[in-house]
């Protein structure tokens, strides 16, 4: 498997070790929150493969929090091997996401992320998510709020701002850090963009100039090695986390650490590795759940591993539709003899898109 990279590329400056204030990040690679996906199975494999500075977890309601919701319970749940970790929470009112952090902070949490990039439609209208945007003195008051009651770090993760016109990344940026924030994470698009047109790395590049000393950690279809370097070179970011590109391959944090420590990388998994990875990962999810419920919750995660090993349609089909273990374990064995379309098992296959929600933001 150890074939390195053909097209060689050096990295543009020695790295930096990263630091969440007192917290010292393995590396410059992030997991993005990505909800319904960055569940522990998923954080554990990652970390398995190696390479990833920080995960956080799917955004989590603070009152969910509060109220000992088991959907939130179960969304922090962690592992030992998945550490640093942070717990991304979200809600509008401030003394609920105080309480909330104060909790995570007993329960052993490495960093608290707050949300406030989330455009969907049922986040905002509460003032949460990328509402926050809109409403200045209000959010840095919460903000404020959940930085004094914890001693643990406290990050944000925003987009460039509401729409076109509203481009208050840079502004927020900068008071958040006079209030203690001590990393900001930048989507690089508006509210209103969703997830349409190209990232705007210039905007984040402002966002990077308006801070004196916080690390900002800049987001946004990071797909590949040259998207890093990219990302770096474009906006002065410290940091780089990655959503949708780790879903397509879990081993770009490793295939990063790889080129900035060595200038090549090798390649990702091919069909038998990535097989592996999602048995494993399947497993990992049988632990907290019974068989068959981890059946149903995994046909979402397998349809993205099953697509980018380029398994033929029906058999996608005959997988989605397994309804317990030995279901799918047949479902399984026969995806296995079958190989990907085309034929090689060992090879690198071809990249893979990841669609998202489209139209208006409002409606997704
Ligand atoms: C399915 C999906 C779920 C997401 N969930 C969250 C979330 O819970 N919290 C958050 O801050 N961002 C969330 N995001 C945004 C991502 O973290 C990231 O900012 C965005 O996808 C751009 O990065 P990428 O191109 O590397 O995916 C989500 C994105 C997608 C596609």
């Amino acid at each position: 498997m150890s074939v390195l990279h053909s097209e060689e590329q050096q990295p543009n400056q020695t790295p930096q070790p990263l630091h969440f204030g007192s917290l010292r990040l393995p590396s410059r690679y992030l997991l993005s929150p990505l909800a319904g996906f960055t569940n522990l199975p998923f954080r554990r494999v990652c970390r398995e493969i190696g390479g990833v500075g920080l995960c956080t977890t799917d955004l989590v309601s603070a009152r969910g929090l509060l109220e000992k919701n088991e959907k939130s319970l179960q969304l922090i749940a962690t592992h030992e091997v998945d550490t640093p970790y942070s717990v991304q929470i979200f809600g509008p009112n401030r003394s609920e996401m105080r309480d909330a952090a104060q909790f995570l902070q007993e329960d052993g949490v490495d960093s608290i992320d707050i949300n406030m990039g989330c455009p969907v439609d049922r986040i905002t209208s509460g003032g949460a998510g990328s509402a926050m945007m809109c409403s200045t003195e209000n959010t840095i008051q919460l903000v404020q709020s959940v930085v004094e009651a914890v001693s643990i770090p406290v990050t944000v993760k925003m987009r460039l701002g509401w729409d076109d016109t509203q481009l208050t990344a840079p502004k927020f940026a900068r008071e958040f850090e006079q209030v203690g924030v001590v990393a900001v994470a930048i989507h690089g698009r508006t509210r209103e963009q969703g997830f349409k047109g190209k990232v705007n790395r210039d905007g984040i590049r402002q966002v990077v100039e308006a801070v004196s000393d916080i690390p900002v950690i800049g987001n946004g279809d990071i797909l590949t090695v040259a998207d890093a370097e990219r990302m770096f070179a474009e906006t002065g970011c410290q940091g780089i986390s990655i959503g949708r590109g780790a879903l397509a391959n879990p081993w770009i944090f490793r295939q990063l650490v790889e080129w900035e420590t060595t200038g090549s990388f090798t390649p990702p998994g091919n069909f038998d590795e990535r097989l592996e990875l999602m048995l494993r990962q399947f497993s990992y999810l049988a632990e907290h759940v019974t068989p068959r419920r981890a059946v149903v919750m995994f046909r979402k995660m397998g349809h993205w591993y099953l697509k980018g090993m380029r398994v033929r349609k029906s058999l996608r089909h005959q997988f989605q539709t397994a309804r317990n273990r030995e279901e799918l374990q047949v479902a399984i064995e026969a995806v296995r003899l079958a190989g990907p379309i085309g034929g090689d098992r060992t090879g690198v296959l071809p990249d893979m898109h990841v669609p998202v929600p489209s139209g208006p933001v409002e409606k997704w």
